[in-house]
């Protein structure tokens, strides 16, 4: 797919089939998270894939108000910044900001992958940190920043409005 065209169709998708997806497509959307630009080039960014059921389902129970997808689907991708190594190389900046920042772009590479190749998913934000920890045994000093559930779409998502650029856009000044 032209780039132009996959970013104007992704949509998030919240429902999924039961097959898996296969390694080779699923190899492709992570190498294109760490194609995404970072702080420095630190790439402080850590991708953890889960595909147990429990697991799946631990996640699902994490989020906020229990988003039932996350387990539904095939496989599921919690992205996580190492504050260590992002923070020793710019400091609080670097902890506050750029582990967001850096593991965001991570996260629209791979939505754009996964659209790309046909493979549905969605950014979610919304979940204690805590026990997605507890889930999957990720340090203290690891962020878990967003959960992506991956799978083929078993919906049309149809796609969300816009504001306009002239809603968003200032030219020279604020
Ligand atoms: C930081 C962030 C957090 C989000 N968290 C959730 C979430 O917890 N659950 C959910 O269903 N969607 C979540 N979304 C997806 C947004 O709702 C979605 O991207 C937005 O409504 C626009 O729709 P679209 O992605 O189809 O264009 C999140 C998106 C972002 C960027």
């Amino acid at each position: 797919m032209e780039t132009l065209e996959c970013i104007r169709t992704r949509a998030s998708v919240r429902s999924f089939r039961p097959e898996a997806v296969p390694e080779a497509v699923l190899g492709t959307i992570l190498e294109a998270g760490t194609r995404a630009p970072s702080a420095g080039n630190t790439q402080d960014w850590v991708f953890i894939v889960v595909k147990e059921q429990e697991a799946r389902k631990l996640l699902s129970e994490a989020t906020t108000y229990g988003q039932a997808f996350v387990a539904a689907a095939p496989v599921v991708v919690v992205v996580c910044s190492d504050l260590g190594k992002i923070g020793k190389a710019y400091g609080q900046r670097g902890r506050d900001l750029y582990s967001i920042q850096d593991t965001a772009a991570a996260v629209q590479n791979m939505l754009l992958a996964a659209w790309d190749q046909g493979v549905g998913s969605c950014w979610v934000g919304a979940f204690d940190e805590r026990r997605a920890r507890e889930c999957l045994g990720i340090p203290e000093g690891v962020r878990p920043v967003a959960i992506l559930p991956l799978g083929y779409p078993a919906e049309n998502p149809g796609r969300r409005g816009r504001l306009g650029l002239e809603e968003v856009c200032r030219q020279e000044r604020y």
